[in-house]
């Protein structure tokens, strides 16, 4: 079955989906955007989704280019033309396309591109293996808070990360605290079983499952703290993980080379991969 791309207002083949050579996302990374996962034919946390973009469309003062409703029947459609029940929805919004000048132009359309990928259904036990971390310079921009498609630093790290032959690269600010992950959040389980992920401001990106697993957190009477750690904190952490969209909670094992806890998926994030599972499956991530 031929994969099919949605490009400003046309559902068209996917190999021949193209946008025009002066798009200022092309040029500038002058745009963002959103990756949502779908599973069993539903798009999880949508709202949650729509809630971040509209929020980076307004920081970088895009014009929204269509209502929700409207972008919801697209995105629907996509899966729908692609047969997506499980796998990933990817939406991107640039300013649109003007001669080059790096200053905003008046008037400018807003491109819309989505694509939907197929993916085997994430399996609870897909994840219960746990994954290393190297840590690296947080050598980003300070408005991190913004998903802009402008990932290069992004690349770079995750490109260190695979050289190393792990999973992750943690981001390190100036001061020795982890940011987050290339894409993802970073938390932790302190010795004395405090749950640690670093609060929302300009530093890191407000993820959605991030944002989820804190309510569920809360729910499950975990004692949870929202502000920065150390890596020397993070090495010594009774458990870690990672949160996004595609990966979910992927416990972390290693951080540099050093072993995280007993080595093995703790106790406090096995208990959240089931809490959150049970999540995505219910009615919760649909509202
Ligand atoms: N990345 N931090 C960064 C820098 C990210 O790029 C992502 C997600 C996250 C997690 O956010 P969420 O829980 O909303 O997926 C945190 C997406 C998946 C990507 O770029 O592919």
């Amino acid at each position: 079955m031929s994969r099919i791309a949605y490009v400003n207002g046309l559902y068209v083949p996917h190999g021949s989906a193209a946008v025009h050579v002066e798009d200022r996302g092309y040029q500038f990374a002058d745009g963002v955007y959103e990756v949502v996962g779908v599973r069993n034919g539903r798009l999880i946390d949508e709202e949650l989704h729509l809630d971040r973009l509209d929020r980076s469309l307004a920081e970088l003062a895009i014009a929204r280019p269509m209502s929700r409703a409207a972008l919801k029947l697209v995105m629907r459609e996509m899966l729908r033309r692609n047969r997506v029940r499980d796998g990933m929805l990817y939406v991107q919004m640039t300013r649109g396309v003007a001669r080059r000048d790096h200053a905003i132009p008046e008037r400018c359309t807003t491109s819309v591109v989505m694509t939907a990928r197929r993916a085997k259904a994430v399996r609870l036990e897909d994840l219960r293996e746990g994954v290393s971390v190297i840590t690296i310079p947080d050598i980003r921009w300070e408005r991190c808070d913004i998903k802009t498609i402008s990932l290069l630093a992004n690349v770079l790290g995750k490109q260190k990360a695979c050289a190393a032959g792990v999973y992750e690269a943690w981001q390190v600010d100036a001061q020795g605290f982890v940011t987050e992950g290339t894409a993802s959040n970073a938390w932790i389980v302190t010795k004395d079983g405090q749950l640690v992920t670093r609060h929302t401001d300009h530093a890191i990106l407000s993820g959605v499952a991030r944002r989820s697993l804190l309510g569920l957190a809360k729910e499950e009477g975990l004692a949870l703290v929202e502000r920065p750690f150390t890596v020397e904190e993070a090495r010594a952490a009774r458990e870690a993980f990672i949160t996004s969209t595609m990966s979910y909670i992927l416990p972390v094992v290693e951080i540099d080379g050093a072993v995280v806890g007993s080595g093995q998926p703790g106790p406090v994030t096995r208990r959240l991969q089931d809490r959150y599972m049970s999540y995505v499956d219910g009615p919760g991530a649909r509202a």
